[in-house]
């Protein structure tokens, strides 16, 4: 149930984040099925792609989900409080210069991703006279983060590289894996293979969402997905096994009837060729609703899709209507803006970006709520 102050705080919003918690874990439980012998993490960074670190964290620890990963070493330590202590919680980006100290207070493991990064955290093992957990990235192709091949092979020569670390997984990343047909896929398996087998001792995880769909010699001891927890399609081809996450909501300003060669919007980029009702929606680009899709969006109303018109505001977009009655717009009605059947992945098609984006960019004003059949609407 909604508290009082919940109700209000919806009552005045411009729109509505509804956050399925179920199907998030109904997703980790296919992606986790899917994985097979390896174990699933859950990827949080950006506060679980903008829709709330804390609280798909907790659905996914009751799920018994033990291995999280946040990209900065402040998202960890927002995170930490909000899990158990057996949860492990790996900072993708690694330290950052002389905070090694604070990894060590906030109990988090970083992914260490460059030489600097490996001296410094063997420095501070040193100083605390104790071996420290990490993991090491190495890069096998997309040249963005990990040690280089030459890093790699000067490490695998030195006996005293790992001095004081106590290495959790040997990590990589994959560039591809969207695109199982991308021969740049098995490139980075076979690399990554040849250096997992100069460390037969190293639990390895490589994959993402999209690399859980691959064959099973992608998946070693640890998968890593994020984008599939929340419902966006591991493929950029062929149907979507993921259940759908995220529904947003926005609801009606104000409705208007305009005529024939009537201008919508800034820059007039809409211009009616016949009588059309518009409804002016409280969402805009300020909301994450991506200007890109300036008279190319969709809304559903009750099944039907009405279309924006006109360019995106920072605070409103504008829907031509004329198809629905008229006592369905009114002000305060509710349009689907994503829902299951006009998901996250279509609307990104539409904006000319990935889903990934879109969620990211829901900003803060949007009013979040979370369902979750192990308590009420939250
Ligand atoms: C290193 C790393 N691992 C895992 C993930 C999760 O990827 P995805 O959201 O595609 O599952 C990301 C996301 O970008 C990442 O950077």
């Amino acid at each position: 149930m909604l508290d009082m102050a919940s109700n209000a705080r919806k009552n005045r919003s411009g729109a509505i984040l509804t956050v399925d918690l179920d199907a998030i874990r109904a997703n980790y439980r296919l992606l986790r099925t899917r994985a097979g012998t390896a174990a699933c993490s859950a990827v949080l960074k950006s506060d679980a792609y903008g829709l709330g670190a804390a609280q798909v964290a907790a659905a996914l620890h009751q799920e018994g989900c033990r291995h999280f990963f946040v990209a900065h070493l402040d998202e960890g330590i927002t995170l930490r409080p909000q899990l158990a202590p057996d949860a492990d919680i790996f900072v993708l980006h690694g330290p950052p210069p002389k905070t090694e100290a604070e990894f060590i207070a906030h109990g988090l493991i970083p992914v260490l991703n460059s030489l600097q990064q490996v001296e410094g955290w063997r420095g501070h093992a040193k100083a605390l006279q104790r071996a420290l957990p990490a993991i090491i990235q190495v890069d096998s192709g997309m040249s963005r983060m990990g040690l280089a091949p030459l890093e790699v092979d000067a490490w695998l020569a030195d006996p005293h590289f790992l001095g004081g670390i106590a290495l959790r997984y040997l990590m990589s990343h994959l560039a591809c894996a969207d695109q199982p047909e991308n021969p740049m896929n098995a490139l980075q398996l076979e690399r990554f293979r040849m250096i997992r087998a100069r460390l037969p001792h190293c639990p390895a995880s490589f994959a993402n969402s999209s690399g859980i769909f691959l064959p099973s010699d992608y998946h070693f001891d640890l998968v890593r997905p994020g984008a599939a927890l929340y419902g966006i399609a591991p493929n950029a081809s062929g149907s979507n096994p993921m259940q759908a996450v995220v529904r947003l909501q926005g609801k009606v300003l104000q409705t208007r009837t305009i005529s024939r060669g009537d201008h919508v919007g800034y820059s007039l980029r809409y211009t009616a060729s016949e009588t059309r009702q518009v409804a002016t929606v409280s969402v805009g680009y300020a909301d994450g609703w991506l200007r890109n899709m300036s008279n190319l969006g969709v809304a559903i109303v009750d099944g039907i899709r009405v279309p924006q018109i006109g360019a995106i505001s920072m605070d409103t977009i504008t829907l031509d209507v004329s198809a629905l009655p008229a006592e369905r717009v009114a002000p305060g009605s509710l349009v689907d803006l994503i829902c299951p059947e006009h998901p996250v992945d279509t609307v990104a098609r539409l904006a000319n970006t990935i889903g990934y984006e879109v969620l990211t960019n829901l900003g803060p004003r949007l009013y979040r709520e979370y369902k979750d059949a192990t308590r009420a609407l939250s």
